[in-house]
């Protein structure tokens, strides 16, 4: 049976076969060291990391290799959320979440609601229906810059910049570049490090015009932001404001590609839906499970440590696979089959521990939301045959770049 509709998505989707083997079951080991790096797949081995900051480090460039590294300029993510360690973490995370509060995410439902009837109206004009360019990605990237409180009508910049940075389609590699491929990596470099720049500079900008006039948004919250006396630094503030502005759009978009794909493999499980909406945030959790979208994170050991069996040396790379640690047959029966009905759903989708992914209510709320009025709207969610789905090309990334709905 898993096998049946392993082959069959594949098939329907045209899923490559490097995207199988990085996010479907495995039976081999479950952690490989491979062109100079630790691949862990296992739910156990995952969870592990997750629960030993100590060990497992969020600083991954201090062991990213120089040659990897742009030269001679100041490029670091060492100041962002996701790469910092215990106990600067807690201080941080402290800080950001009581400008960024659940109540905040809850009272966007409203504005949520009314930008996906806009976004589809607008879409029924034009008379044909492109999931991703007319809902998943416009929706989430209004939201988000509405929320910090840079101008929407900006978006064109953010997708710009947005894809410079995420639209990689290798597996990112430790060796050594071949003799004769520098140029090639300095031209890769830049292409990332330009987008970088462009966005910290727009976002410090706004950042200062919140600081000399404050307004009613999210970036004069973190702006003012204070916890036991202490407030963000400049430097921060746009940190923060640049993870919400990606993280904010892009994972949302994949959130909602993927569902609508979810469904669309899995009719009975679209029709059970239509029939119980209150099993929307069940189906939504279950996609998060299935297709994960951020596949892979980085850690780095700080010691030498045993892991599934392995014993992986101080200051390496591992790369977590949390697209196959959520269909490990040891903790989800019958893995490769969506089944919204599991209880409980203990999906690595959002990460876990310390870490765990600060936007997950607004991510739940948006597929929420715009799942329940696309199931009142279209009366069947199909994909179109003659407009194949196109996925994104980053192995680490899983999600629809373009699904054409009948
Ligand atoms: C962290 C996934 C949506 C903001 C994370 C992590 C994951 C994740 C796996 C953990 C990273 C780690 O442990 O290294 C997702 C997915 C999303 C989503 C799958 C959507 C489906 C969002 C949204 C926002 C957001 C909408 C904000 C607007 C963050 C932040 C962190 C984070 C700030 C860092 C938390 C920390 O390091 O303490 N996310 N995310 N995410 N996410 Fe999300």
């Amino acid at each position: 049976r898993d096998e049946s509709a392993r082959t069959g998505i594949a098939e329907r989707y045209h899923l490559s076969k490097q995207h199988f083997w990085l996010h479907g079951p495995r039976t081999g080991p479950q952690v490989e060291f491979e062109a100079g790096m630790w691949n862990v797949y296992g739910y156990p081995e995952v969870h592990e990391i997750f629960g030993d900051p100590a060990t497992f480090s969020s600083d991954t460039m201090r062991v990213i290799p120089e040659h990897l590294l742009p030269d001679g300029e100041d490029f670091s993510l060492k100041g962002f959320i996701t790469q910092i360690d215990p106990p600067e973490h807690g201080k941080l995370r402290k800080l950001v979440s009581s400008a960024f509060t659940r109540k905040i995410v809850a009272d966007l439902e409203p504005r949520i609601a009314s930008l996906t009837h806009q976004l589809l109206d607008a879409a029924r004009e034009r008379g044909r229906f492109e999931l991703v360019t007319d809902l998943a990605y416009p929706l989430p990237v209004i939201v988000i810059a509405e929320l910090l409180g840079v101008p929407s009508s900006d978006r064109a910049l953010f997708k710009k910049w947005a894809d410079g940075l995420f639209e990689r389609d290798s597996k990112v590699s430790l060796a050594e570049p071949a003799e004769g491929l520098d140029a090639e990596r300095d031209a890769a470099m830049e292409a990332t490090l330009k987008p970088w720049r462009e966005m910290t500079s727009y976002l410090a900008a706004h950042a200062a015009e919140r600081r000399r006039q404050p307004r009613a948004d999210l970036l004069t919250r973190l702006v003012e932001a204070e916890v036991d006396g202490e407030k963000l630094p400049d430097d921060q503030v746009v940190n923060f404001a640049i993870v919400l502005l990606l993280a904010g759009h892009i994972t949302t978009t994949m959130l909602l590609g993927n569902t609508v794909l979810c469904l669309d493999a899995f009719p009975e499980e679209q029709a059970r839906v239509r029939a119980d909406r209150s099993t929307v945030p069940a189906v939504i959790e279950e996609s998060l499970r299935f297709l994960t979208p951020f596949a892979a994170l980085g850690r780095a050991t700080t010691r030498e440590v045993e892991l599934g069996g392995v014993t992986i040396p101080a200051d390496q790379l591992l790369m977590i696979w949390l697209g196959a640690a959520n269909r490990d047959p040891r903790q989800f029966r019958d893995p490769e089959v969506f089944d919204p009905r599991r209880d409980p759903n203990p999906h690595l989708g959002f990460g876990r521990g310390i870490h765990f992914c600060l936007g997950a209510p607004l991510a739940r709320l948006e597929g929420r939301v715009a799942l329940d009025i696309l199931l009142d709207r279209f009366d069947t969610l199909r994909t179109d045959p003659d407009d194949p789905v196109v996925l994104m090309p980053a192995p680490t990334m899983t999600g629809v770049r373009r699904l054409a709905l009948l």
